[in-house]
Parts: C-alpha cells; sequence; structure tokens
C-alpha cells in the first residue's frame, strides 16, 4: 500500500489542522497516511510521498518545516514531494495562486517538490503578544477554506496514487 506522511511546522496549531484536513482526504482517497509534527520526524524512508506544510512568520517559514526540508532532502530525492504554506489573514490566497516566499521556493528546488500551494491563514482575535495583538486587532479571523485545502490534497492523492508527478 502507498504510505504517504503529510508533515507540518505550526506556532498556534492552524497549520497543523490544515495538516489533518489533508491527512483525512488523503485517507479518503485509499492512502496510508499518518501526518506528524515536522520536528518529531526521524526517518522518512518509509514513505512513498510526502506533503510538507509550515505557517508563515514574517515572510519566514515555520523552522520545523525548513529543518525537515533540509535535513531529509537527500532521502526524498526519488520520492514525489508537495509543499503549502498557510499564513494571509485575507482573502488573497483564495484569490489568486500566491508564489512561495524565496525561503521555500528554495526548500521547493531543493527537494524537487511537485507543486505548492499557499492557504489562508488564522489568528485569534485576542491572541497575545506585543505585536501579535496588533495583527490580530487588525485582521484576526479564520481564512482557512478547507474545501479548497481538500481539493488540492485529492489532487495530491490522485497523483500519489497514479505516479504522475505533474506540478498542482
Ligand atoms: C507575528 C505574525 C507574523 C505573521 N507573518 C505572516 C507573514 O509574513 N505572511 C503571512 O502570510 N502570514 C503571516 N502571519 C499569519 C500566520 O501565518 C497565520 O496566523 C497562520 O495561520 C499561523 O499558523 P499556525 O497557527 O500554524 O502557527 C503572521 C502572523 C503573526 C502573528
Amino acid at each position: 500500500m502507498t504510505h504517504v506522511l503529510v508533515a507540518y511546522g505550526s506556532r498556534r496549531g492552524s497549520t497543523a489542522e490544515i495538516a489533518g484536513w489533508i491527512g483525512d482526504t488523503l485517507r479518503g482517497q485509499g492512502l496510508e497516511t499518518e501526518v506528524a509534527d515536522a520536528g518529531s520526524v526521524r526517518d522518512v524512508t518509509a514513505y512513498d510521498a510526502v506533503v510538507l506544510g509550515g505557517a508563515l512568520y514574517a515572510g519566514h517559514w515555520h523552522k520545523d518545516a525548513r529543518r525537515f526540508a533540509r535535513r531529509h532532502a537527500a532521502a526524498l530525492s526519488d520520492r514525489p514531494v508537495w509543499l503549502f504554506s498557510s499564513g494571509p489573514l485575507d482573502r488573497s490566497a483564495d484569490e489568486a495562486e500566491i508564489p512561495p516566499v524565496p525561503q521555500v521556493a528554495r526548500a521547493s528546488e531543493a527537494l524537487g517538490a511537485v507543486g505548492h500551494r499557499t492557504f489562508g491563514g488564522r489568528l485569534a482575535r485576542d491572541a497575545k503578544g506585543f505585536i501579535t495583538a496588533r495583527i490580530a486587532e487588525r485582521t484576526g479571523g479564520d481564512y482557512r477554506d478547507a474545501d479548497r485545502v481538500r481539493a488540492w490534497a485529492r489532487e495530491v492523492a490522485e497523483l500519489v496514487a497514479t505516479g504522475h508527478r505533474t506540478e498542482v
């Protein structure tokens, strides 16, 4: 059976939840799928394909996603990898394709990723922290579109199942 890993880097849990939606969708498409915190994964050799996602903070991908990409690049060189970023606190991710930030573009290159998608983010309106609270007051809310995430995951599942490596 095809075995897929969905790994995520998340600070406040919303990217972890997106990873969960992707995992559920892949399982629903008949793929054996594990969802894990990217920082906790030691070995990827058991997987046939990997989806790696990270939250965006100040233009950077979450460090666990970055480290995962670095640490496992060699092991993943012969397996398909998809990347996603979550962040925008507005509807922009639903309106147009948002390209990866430079750091993610570099990870994509290093991993030979098949595709990348940016999804909207979530920030609680009462989130604490000096800068965070100001962002939250202005643009706090949940901008994730679960249907869009699941639709992308179905495309990934189809490509994993058929062994195609065309970009989605
Ligand atoms: C201090 C701060 C900086 C952020 N910087 C960015 C950014 O540069 N780009 C972006 O798209 N989203 C940015 N966001 C929004 C987060 O990426 C969004 O809240 C995301 O859903 C967080 O994911 P998490 O809950 O998994 O940590 C920022 C949020 C905070 C609080």
